[in-house]
């Protein structure tokens, strides 16, 4: 329990950054699925198989980064920054090598808890 408070504050955190953030996205979200969510051999896949170069991480949070910076197409936007903030969260800890931050990433960016809320038709 104490965990999931530290880490609903720590998005909390992350959200405010991004609510203060004035500079624009460099790719938007259908970018950043193209580039690294779509098809078999996708950047996200190989992540999260644990076979994955400390490059292909700090790949995957930077498209992260895009990610959160955009707004979703429909649903909540505080949820969304939320939801997308999680992800970067999760990406950050992996590429700085925490422990357990490769299920947290699986969790958070499971395609369709967020496609079904944020991804419109
Ligand atoms: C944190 C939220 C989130 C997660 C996780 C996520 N997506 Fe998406 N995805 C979106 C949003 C938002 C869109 C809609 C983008 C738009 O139309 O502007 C989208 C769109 C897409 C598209 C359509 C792109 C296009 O060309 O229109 C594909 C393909 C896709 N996602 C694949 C995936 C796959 C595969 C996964 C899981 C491995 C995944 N996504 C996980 C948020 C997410």
């Amino acid at each position: 329990m104490r965990r999931i408070l530290t880490s609903s504050a720590a998005i909390l955190f992350l959200s405010g950054i991004v609510v203060a953030n004035a500079t624009a996205p460099r790719k938007t979200a259908k970018e950043v699925m193209k580039a690294g969510f779509a098809g078999d051999s996708s950047l996200i896949k190989k992540v999260l198989s644990g076979d994955s170069t400390d490059e292909d991480k700090k790949k995957l949070l930077d498209l992260l980064v895009d990610l959160v910076e955009n707004d979703a197409p429909k649903g909540d936007a505080i949820e969304w920054k939320m939801q997308s903030g999680a992800a970067v969260l999760a990406a950050a800890k992996l590429v700085t090598g925490r422990e357990g931050s490769l299920e947290e990433l699986k969790t958070a960016t499971n395609c369709k808890a967020c496609h079904d809320k944020f991804k419109g038709k």
